[in-house]
């Protein structure tokens, strides 16, 4: 691939919580961002349900942050037959155009920062740090893909050829696109997929998860205002019903989806299922991630690595740690420290500076969690469960050990630890086991010996590995991010291939 596609422009900047001033400003500006969104949806025409559903923040159930009227099935159809006149003019666009269209709308997002940042903690239940860090994220894919977008398909590439021929490939867009994404990345995740999909020269069709259709709305409006026809993107708020109108719909050019793996290969079989064109699937989604720690391991680096990595956004992200492997030499030493550092944790109201963990995303999940540690104190160890607040949808960090590392059969999506300790001699099993899982998505490697790093690396074709670090919070340009196997299809978002998968070649070659 050529150099430029792997970027060259500096990520967008962060915020200092350190800087007192800065701080206090904004925390006043915050107090006045508390306007209450009413999403529908957008699809020049649609009717949408009549039921208007109101939106609850996690952290305060009694705390109305919007409401939402969702798509009616007809609006499905109504958005691809638009799309695909949308798609015929914004095609034919120069790539130029639509890269701008993508830098405006990262201008855009840092713009409103403030507005955003309120709703990620309202709608979403993300804390301060995690929302800044995840309208970074927004903003660095627009800026990303513009860049690449200009490299990749400004011009047709001359291919080599005979004498009196000329060849040329071109990229092109594939027509309607679906964009299906998840509560946890409400905006960066559901943005990325987009921004991708608009640049390549696609119309898009966009479905938020249903516990965030509202910041999802404000980013699709702040897309139109960025220049994007609303025949082009099109934002359709609802349930698995909707979803599956969408994947089943006979005009669908491909998809890109980002959720569990259960509903990627549902999506999977529908799309096979068509009598149409193949459609790609651009699938991300989960694991059952590991981190592997021996005894030449930091501890200190360790402790911070594991808290972080488990628990920071209540383990609800794709590449959170779910399964420690600790060689047992260091084992009751390293589990006191991560224990210690856990219960240091603040759990509460996110728009909080002094919050750590913020709210688990709703009564549903918050069962499942309760309901798999339940299961689990009947065979395994649960070392330590800490303190929630009164109110609002949480649940509390976990640490569990277990007697051997097939006692987790899934991935549990949330701030759930389980700790398994191995001997020195053991290294093969516990690659053999981490591979078994079948999810490739991200991996941790704590150890001061090469030859043990080199074993693990060489042996898992895991998606994202890091060493001696934490393993979340992938950077555009920097980690490029998506797993291999039951954890998603590749190309990685952010990173050099990605905008590939969402266009056609085209190779014209001419008798001259
Ligand atoms: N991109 C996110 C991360 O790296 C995914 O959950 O943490």
């Amino acid at each position: 691939l050529p150099k430029e596609l792997y970027g060259k422009r500096r990520n967008s900047a962060g915020f200092e919580f350190g800087h007192r001033e800065s701080l206090a400003a904004l925390m006043a500006r915050l107090a006045t961002e508390n306007k209450s969104v009413d999403a529908a949806p957008l699809v020049p025409g649609a009717a949408g349900q009549t039921e208007v559903v109101n939106v609850l923040s996690p952290s305060d159930r009694s705390r109305k942050v919007g409401t939402v009227r969702n798509a009616a099935l007809a609006d499905v159809d109504r958005a691809f037959v638009t799309g695909r006149k949308g798609f015929a003019s914004w095609s034919r666009q120069p790539a130029e155009a639509r890269a701008a269209c993508l830098e405006k709308m990262g201008d855009l997002l840092e713009q409103n920062r403030d507005r955003l940042l309120v709703l990620l903690a309202a709608e979403a239940g993300k804390t301060l740090d995690d929302g800044i860090a995840e309208i970074r994220e927004a903003v660095d894919f627009c800026r990303y893909y513009a860049e690449q977008a200009r490299t990749l398909f400004a011009e047709p590439e001359a291919m080599p050829g005979p004498t009196g021929e000329s060849n040329r490939l071109l990229w092109r867009g594939r027509g309607v696109f679906a964009c299906i994404s998840p509560w946890n990345f409400p905006l960066a995740i559901f943005l990325g997929q987009i921004a991708a999909a608009l640049v390549a020269g696609n119309a898009v069709v966009a479905k938020p998860a249903p516990q965030t259709p509202l910041i999802a709305f404000e980013a699709v409006k702040l897309f139109h205002k960025a220049g994007v026809p609303a025949d082009v993107l099109m934002f359709l708020p609802g349930g698995p019903d909707i979803g599956a109108a969408i994947s089943a719909h006979p005009q669908l050019a491909g998809l890109a989806f980002t959720g569990s793996t259960g509903t990627a290969q549902a999506i999977n079989r529908t799309l096979a299922a068509k009598n149409g064109p193949i459609v790609p699937l651009i699938a991300e989604t989960g694991g059952i991630n590991a981190m592997i720690v021996d005894a030449t391991a930091l501890a200190e680096q360790v402790a911070d690595d594991v808290v972080m990595s488990a628990f920071r956004s209540a383990g609800q992200r794709c590449s959170a740690l779910r399964i420690l492997y600790l060689q047992e030499d260091i084992a009751d030493g390293m589990l006191e420290m991560i224990e210690g550092a856990a219960r240091e944790l603040n759990l509460g109201d996110p728009a909080m500076t002094t919050t750590d963990v913020g709210p688990i995303i709703d009564e549903k999940q918050t069962a499942m969690l309760k309901s798999h540690v339940d299961e689990m104190r009947k065979t395994q160890k649960v070392r330590y469960s800490g303190q929630v607040p009164n109110s609002g949808n949480f649940f509390a960090p976990q640490i569990i050990e277990l007697d051997k590392p097939e006692a987790l059969t899934k991935e549990v999506f949330g701030p759930v630890l389980h700790v398994v300790r191995w001997k020195a001699k053991d290294l093969p099993k516990v690659i053999e086991s981490v591979a078994s899982t079948g999810y490739g998505l991200t991996l941790g490697v704590h150890s001061r010996i090469e030859a043990t790093i080199r074993a693990v690396t060489d042996a898992l074709d895991t998606g994202n590995v890091y060493i001696n670090r934490n393993m979340i919070g992938a950077v555009v340009g920097t980690q490029p991010f998506g797993g291999s196997g039951l954890s998603g299809t590749g190309f990685k978002a952010g990173g050099p291939a990605y905008l590939m998968r969402f266009a056609l070649e085209q190779v014209v070659s001419v008798n001259t």
